[in-house]
Order: structure tokens, then C-alpha cells, then sequence
């Protein structure tokens, strides 16, 4: 019998970002079995125009948010950073409206929260 695991996906906060800025999950759960591929999304909205960062964690049960990566937009899209453990297997793209995490060969250790994250680029 297959076994899917549940990645949950939430939002974490909006890091700098003044009102009316938003940023939001597109699926709650994302779902996939050992060795999948999956992609969780987030959207966002800001009316500052010169670019964010936009960034994933991830948290396990009573742990601390575990840094995956992040990406500029706009004035900073040549800004990337991926951490060590990330490299392999994450992924991501940043346009104007949202963040995909792309997450390729599915562990079971992968069974997080995921968290997504904006910082306006100031
Ligand atoms: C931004 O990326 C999202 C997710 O990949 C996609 O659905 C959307 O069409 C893109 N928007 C633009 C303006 O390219």
C-alpha cells in the first residue's frame, strides 16, 4: 500500500511590510507519496514596487522555522540563496504575484509545516 504524506502549508508573516500588503497560501495541504514531486504555492500582493524577497521555512513539531531558501523579485531578482540541505531538492521561482517551492524525490522527513514569507526589498 502507498503511503502519502501531508505537507501542511502556512502562511508565516509579512516581514516589513506595511498596509496593505497581503500574502497568502494556495492550498492548505499539498499531498504527494514517497519519490513525488510536489510544488506549494503562495500568493502576495504589495504596493511597494521596487521588489520583495520572498522566502520558505519549514517547521517540524515544537522545533524553530528551518530556513529553505529565498528569491528576489524586480530591483533584487538576482538576489538567491538556498541553504545547504536545500540544494539538491528544493526549488523555487518568485514572480510579481506569487512563490512556488518546488520539493522533487519526496522523504517522509519532509512532512513539515511549510511556511512562506515576504520581505519588501528596502
Ligand atoms: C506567477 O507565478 C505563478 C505560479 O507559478 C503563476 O501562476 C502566475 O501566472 C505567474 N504570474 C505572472 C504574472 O507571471
Amino acid at each position: 500500500m502507498e503511503t502519502r504524506f501531508i505537507l501542511s502549508l502556512w502562511v508565516f508573516s509579512q516581514l516589513g511590510a506595511v498596509l496593505g500588503d497581503s500574502v497568502r497560501s494556495n492550498e492548505p495541504e499539498v499531498s504527494g507519496a514517497e519519490g513525488d514531486t510536489v510544488t506549494l504555492s503562495c500568493s502576495y500582493e504589495t504596493s511597494y514596487t521596487a521588489g520583495v524577497y520572498l522566502y520558505w521555512y519549514r517547521q517540524y513539531p515544537n522545533r524553530a522555522p528551518q530556513y529553505i531558501l529565498l528569491r528576489g523579485t524586480r530591483e533584487v531578482s538576482s538576489v538567491s540563496d538556498t541553504a545547504g540541505f536545500s540544494q539538491e531538492r528544493f526549488s523555487s521561482q518568485a514572480n510579481d504575484s506569487a512563490t512556488v517551492l518546488s520539493i522533487r524525490a519526496l522523504e517522509l522527513a519532509d512532512t513539515a509545516v511549510y511556511l512562506c514569507a515576504l520581505r519588501l526589498a528596502q
